[in-house]
């Protein structure tokens, strides 16, 4: 008599779990998306120039995923370039699977070159549009792509959608190496050049060299409404954007619908999205879209503007021979309009807003400067001899090196992270004020603060006037929160939470403080990993401006972290 080897069994039981999950999938209709995501160096022409950029499978901007809620991905990165390199979903929730988030030595170590690490994750309870981009230092710059998760088969949207969706990505563009100007900007410990072009689904647009014949063009049926799902992939810059004569209808933002408004113009600050429908509705011609800086801070920007041609395809005379129409932009600092479209943001039905909260959590949120022993040292080239810094609660995250702060956390391996990140700055202050010097350095650590399985939580992001006041991108990993309420100066814990929306706040997974102001979000801590929440301003994020939430595991599998996958890479 033979008995069954392993490897049957193992056989015996892939085909059982195979069957039972092409069975489950002809009930829900959820399907597997299995996809190669090849990382590597193609020549790619802008700006009149061509340079070896990082892409996905020679794509730039890289390949759109289209999923619905309910399905699945398995998405193997193979990384033939030279740098490490991991890929964040971002906005996705990941539930109980922080192995397959991707930030770089947060949730795992990089896929070094010549590796692979296949992402495995599931769309629960989710639809709307999100991204997907690079999660290693400058590497987003040029590695990055829609995500866009429709309704399950029959599930209706809350508003009328149209026939037509078109994916438009804004992002930055330097003409160098991105690593280079990163590499550069760590030596010196000043500010990073800033980018030469942005970028609308990769092209610049008429308004810079070399890129007019380039330019992207919208055809729209006279009458027609299409949807845009408008995704700002612009590695530290916020964006205004708008379409000559249009009026945009907002129906959308960060994959969570929102009570339908207009506007003329929309702000997204790096990582947020923002579904808008417009409809042909003006003279047949052609109309410029439009994205340009807002900038909140005290600092050099890229002031130029990128543009795209919306269409219409009875317009007079064919292409090029009629000038589109430009747009107005509010101007670059205009943080009226900007507020102003923020402030018009409701979930579009009553949210389950969190009530009774268990943790209360301020963090000043800011830049700052790290002395030097030698303020002539070419290392020390940020403002007075400075080193730029970043920093939650007066701690400049730092990166760990030798293993992933999730690794740490699962495996029990000490020595990574400390769980003593403070839940108030150590030292109160005017943090809008005039902030004496003293207050100017932060102290470099990798501290996490510890959540328990379905806690109530609370953050006030608070901007500090530290070096300047600036708009803060703030993005939590894993998780969705509302945006309960938002001001300007000081946090006023006595008096502000009295305006709080607690019955139809948006909903989002990316949100700008306002510049020397604050902002309140809520969560429920329903989702045990280690989660990110950081500054998505890349230059900000690489001087510290983040920190990590522990979540811990509530009871039983269902509340608790899966194990990781085989193929997790090592440091
Ligand atoms: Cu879209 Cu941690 O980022």
């Amino acid at each position: 008599m033979k008995s069954q080897t392993p490897t049957n069994l193992g056989r015996v039981s892939i085909i059982l779990v195979l069957a039972c999950c092409t069975f489950l999938a002809s009930l829900t209709s959820a399907e597997v998306h299995v996809r190669e995501f090849v990382i590597e160096a193609k020549p790619v022409k802008r700006l009149c120039r061509t340079h070896q950029t990082i892409t996905v499978n020679g794509q730039f901007p890289g390949p759109t995923l289209e999923v619905r809620n309910g399905d699945s991905l398995a998405i193997t990165v193979i990384n033939r370039a030279r740098y490490n390199i991991s890929l964040h979903w971002h906005g996705i929730r990941q539930l109980r699977n922080p192995w397959a988030d991707g930030p770089e030595y947060i949730t795992q170590c990089p896929i070094q070159p010549g590796q692979s690490y296949t992402y495995r994750i599931k769309i629960e309870d989710q639809e709307g549009t999100l991204w997907w981009h690079a999660h290693s230092h400058w590497l987003r710059a040029t590695v990055y792509g829609a995500l866009i998760i429709y309704p399950r088969l029959g599930s209706p949207y809350p508003f009328s959608m149209p026939k037509r969706d078109i994916p438009i990505i804004l992002g930055e563009w330097w003409d160098r190496n991105p690593m280079d100007v990163l590499r550069l900007a760590q030596f010196t410990g000043a500010a990073p050049n800033v980018s030469d072009a942005y970028t609308i689904n990769g092209q610049p647009g008429d308004l810079y060299r070399c890129s007019k014949p380039e330019t992207v063009r919208f055809p729209i049926v006279p009458g027609e409404t299409v949807q845009l799902r408008l995704i700002n992939a612009a590695l530290n810059q916020e964006l205004f954007f708008t379409v000559a004569n249009h009026q945009l209808t907002v129906v959308e933002v960060d994959s969570a619908y929102t009570k339908p408004f207009t506007t003329n113009v929309v702000m997204l600050g790096p990582g947020q999205t923002t579904n808008v429908l417009i409809t042909a509705n003006q003279r047949p011609g052609r109309y410029y879209m439009a994205a340009r800086a807002y900038n909140s801070a005290n600092a050099p920007f890229d002031n130029t503007t990128t543009t795209a041609i919306l269409e219409y395809v009875n317009a007079p005379s064919g292409r090029g021979q009629i000038t589109p129409v430009f747009p107005v932009l509010p101007g670059f600092n205009d943080t009226a309009t900007a507020t102003a479209f923020v402030n018009r943001l409701r979930y579009y039905k009553r949210a389950p807003v969190p009530l009774k909260i268990d943790e209360n959590l301020f963090f000043a949120v800011g830049l700052g400067l790290i002395n030097c022993t030698n303020q002539n040292s070419p290392r020390c080239q940020g403002p007075n001899g400075t080193r730029f810094a970043a920093s939650m609660n007066n701690v400049s995250f730092v990166l760990p090196r030798t293993n992933s702060v999730m690794q740490a956390y699962y495996q029990g391996i000490p020595g990574i992270i400390t769980a003593d990140f403070p839940p108030v700055p150590p030292v109160q202050f005017d943090y809008t004020g005039n902030v004496s010097r003293g207050l100017w350095q932060p102290v470099k650590a990798t501290k996490a603060y510890k959540l328990k399985y379905k806690a109530n939580v609370q953050i006030v992001l608070q901007d500090t006037s530290i070096v300047t006041p600036e708009n803060h991108p703030m993005h939590l990993h894993g998780y969705q929160f509302y945006v309960v309420g938002s001001g300007f100066g000081n946090f006023d814990p006595k008096r502000d939470p009295a305006s709080f929306n607690l019955f139809d706040p948006p909903e989002r997974n990316t949100i700008g403080t306002p510049p020397g102001g604050w902002v309140a979000i809520r969560f429920v801590a329903d989702n045990p990993g280690a989660w990110f929440m950081h500054c998505h301003i890349d230059s900000h994020l690489g001087w510290g401006l983040a920190m990590v939430f522990l979540v811990e595991n509530g009871v039983g599998q269902l509340q608790s972290v899966q194990p990781p996958p085989l193929d997790l890479p090592r440091c």
